[in-house]
């Protein structure tokens, strides 16, 4: 035995229930998202917050000195010159800026590599350091901006 199908009026009532069930999930869907970049905000930091650590600074100069140098003043990375290309903006520009670097053997910095070079960067731009490491994930980086210095 089959079962009967609907006539047609229903299934465009149908339609209009779905759909209003569907907007509704949207509409939730959007305020939870909104709610996860509220938390996401609430963690923002500004490089003047100590966001990375002196270890880290010193391990970043070291690779510096070793991979980066004999091609970059380390200059490049520090005063005007750094707050011209990286003032107000996230850490995760200076990733961006890095990610073919070094152009003789791209693709071999880790997170940990990057997230060394840029704390090296924000010590040379007398950015304080703090107790705990910074994070080399891009969600991490994308949190913290370059402030003016206080
Ligand atoms: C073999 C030479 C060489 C090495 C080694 C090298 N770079 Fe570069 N880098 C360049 C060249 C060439 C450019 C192109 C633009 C330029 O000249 O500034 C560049 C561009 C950049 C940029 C782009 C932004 C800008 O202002 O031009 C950044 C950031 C950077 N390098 C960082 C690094 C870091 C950090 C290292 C070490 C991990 C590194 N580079 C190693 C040659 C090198």
């Amino acid at each position: 035995m089959s079962i009967p199908r609907m006539p047609e009026p229903d299934y465009d009532a149908d339609m209009r229930v779905s759909l209003l069930f569907a907007m509704a999930a949207v509409a939730l869907l959007s305020a939870a998202s909104m709610q996860a970049s509220d938390a996401a905000g609430a963690q923002a930091a500004t490089t003047n917050d100590g966001v990375y650590t002196q270890a880290q600074a010193d391990t970043g100069r070291e690779l510096y000195d070793k991979v980066c140098a004999s091609c970059h003043q380390p200059s490049k990375f520090s005063g005007a010159e750094f707050t011209r290309a990286y003032g107000n903006k996230p850490l995760t520009e200076i990733d961006a800026a890095m990610a073919e670097m070094p152009m003789d053997s791209p693709g071999t910095l880790s997170r940990d590599d990057i997230a060394s070079l840029i704390a090296y960067f924000l010590s040379m731009n007398k950015y304080p350091a703090g107790t705990t490491p910074l994070a080399g994930q891009v969600e991490a980086l994308q949190r913290i901006t370059v402030a003016p210095r206080q």
